[in-house]
């Protein structure tokens, strides 16, 4: 884990709660994409009081120090980020102070003094202007609450779609993968559930394929399937556990982009009317966009999943930063419209964590990077490496 926590002070009697700070610690981590290494220390005033003469030239004590580990300081993106991040140092006894005064618990000042100091890492500084002051202390209160309800309601869950299985075997016209039993050893992974694409091309997955997968998968299949009569009636008849409503184009290597439900809303929430008529959840795979999100509210889709594709394939920090603002945005939009919201597309071992890291989201759909990952250390490993990424590293809180 890159967060090491110090204890300078005794942690009972200060009333510190290290396994629920520790537990916020590691979700901002994923919240703000850091992987390198940062330690909290905390500490009574006589010691933040020698560290705040000692750098900053100062008598007192006070509430958080932070220490870039990068001379260069800070701003600097993950991938150039040094192994350590830098160090914060928070003395307990000035926020205990604090929190009597205001009249708050302990360990959510505490929260918000770590959130501060790890912006201040990142290279956030509230005393440059107003402005930025203003900007940090907005991002910080979002933080805050992101992480004061630690935890999820339920478990994050984990969806292989196993397309590329069909892909290899389609290559040599031949039986063999199979993604009937790729989806087995998914399963037996601990995947909660199954996500095949048929398309109208039937560039890997088979009618045969979703037909056994109907009476072989024990979790959850999920048939993605553009908005055509085709589809419709072959779901109707196979009876996916929920269907998942993609657009569709010839040429294109992989879905491209989300459902345009504002502008195809007529053909869209018939099909949604159509197969809820069958009793078969429909999920509308949709842009991070609040008028999309409404809409998909409005034809009485069940699910939304919510496009990564461009979170993923930002080439900057500043674009991914912005594209995961999107995503967390619209998540907690549609869950707040109740929808229940999933994630995918282009999610791999490294950009991963901060999606799960959302609360709204439910379950994620994961593919190309498993089924790669799977040719190098088997599809079984691929599968627990994946779910060891999404969940959560402790229990309760
Ligand atoms: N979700 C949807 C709607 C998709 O179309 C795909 C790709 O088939 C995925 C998730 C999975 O994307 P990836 O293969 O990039 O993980």
């Amino acid at each position: 884990m890159p967060l090491h926590f110090e204890y300078h002070v005794p942690v009972r009697e200060s009333g510190i709660d290290p396994v629920l700070l520790e537990n916020r610690g590691v979700r901002l981590l994923k919240l703000l994409g850091i992987t390198s290494h940062v330690s909290i220390v905390f500490m009574d005033d006589r010691e933040m009081a020698s560290f705040n003469l000692r750098y900053r030239k100062r008598k007192a004590a006070t509430n958080v120090l932070s220490f870039p580990a990068d001379p260069r300081g800070v701003g600097i993106p993950p991938e150039l980020a040094p192994d350590d991040l830098g160090d914060i140092l928070v003395s307990a006894e000035t926020a205990a102070r604090e929190t009597r005064r205001e009249g708050k618990p302990l360990n959510d000042r505490l929260t918000e003094l770590i959130i501060h100091g790890l912006c201040h890492l990142l290279g956030h500084d509230h005393e440059r202007s107003e402005e930025e002051a203003r900007r940090i202390w907005l991002m910080e209160q979002d933080l805050f609450r992101q992480v004061q309800f630690s935890g999820r309601h339920t478990m994050l869950h984990l969806a292989v779609n196993v397309d590329h299985v069909a892909t290899v075997r389609q290559a040599r016209g031949t039986s063999e993968p199979d993604p009937v039993i790729a989806a087995s050893i998914c399963e037996l992974a601990g995947a909660a559930g199954i996500v095949v694409h048929l398309r109208e091309d039937r560039r890997h997955i088979q009618d045969r394929d979703v037909e056994i997968l109907r009476r072989t998968v024990k979790t959850r299949l999920n048939l993605e399937m553009a908005a055509t009569r085709e589809m419709v009636d072959i779901a109707l008849r196979i009876r996916p556990d929920m269907v998942t409503l993609v657009p569709e184009k010839r040429r294109e290597l992989t879905t491209e982009g989300g459902l345009n439900v504002t502008g195809g809303r007529k053909k869209i929430g018939g099909v949604v009317e159509q197969l809820n008529g069958g009793k078969i959840p429909v999920s509308l795979f949709i842009d991070p966009d609040a008028q999309q999100i409404k809409a998909a509210g409005e034809i009485g889709a069940t699910f939304v999943e919510l496009h990564t594709g461009r979170y993923c394939d930002a080439p900057t920090r500043d674009e991914q930063e912005r594209e995961f603002d999107l995503i967390r945005r619209s998540a907690a939009d549609a869950r707040a419209a109740g929808l229940r919201v999933n994630a995918g597309h282009g999610l791999d071992y490294r950009n991963t964590p901060r999606i799960a890291a959302l609360d709204a989201i439910e379950e994620l759909s994961i593919g190309h990077a498993i089924i790669s990952r799977a040719v190098y250390v088997g599809l079984d490993q691929a599968v627990r490496e994946m779910l060891a990424l999404i969940r959560p590293p402790f229990a309760g809180t």
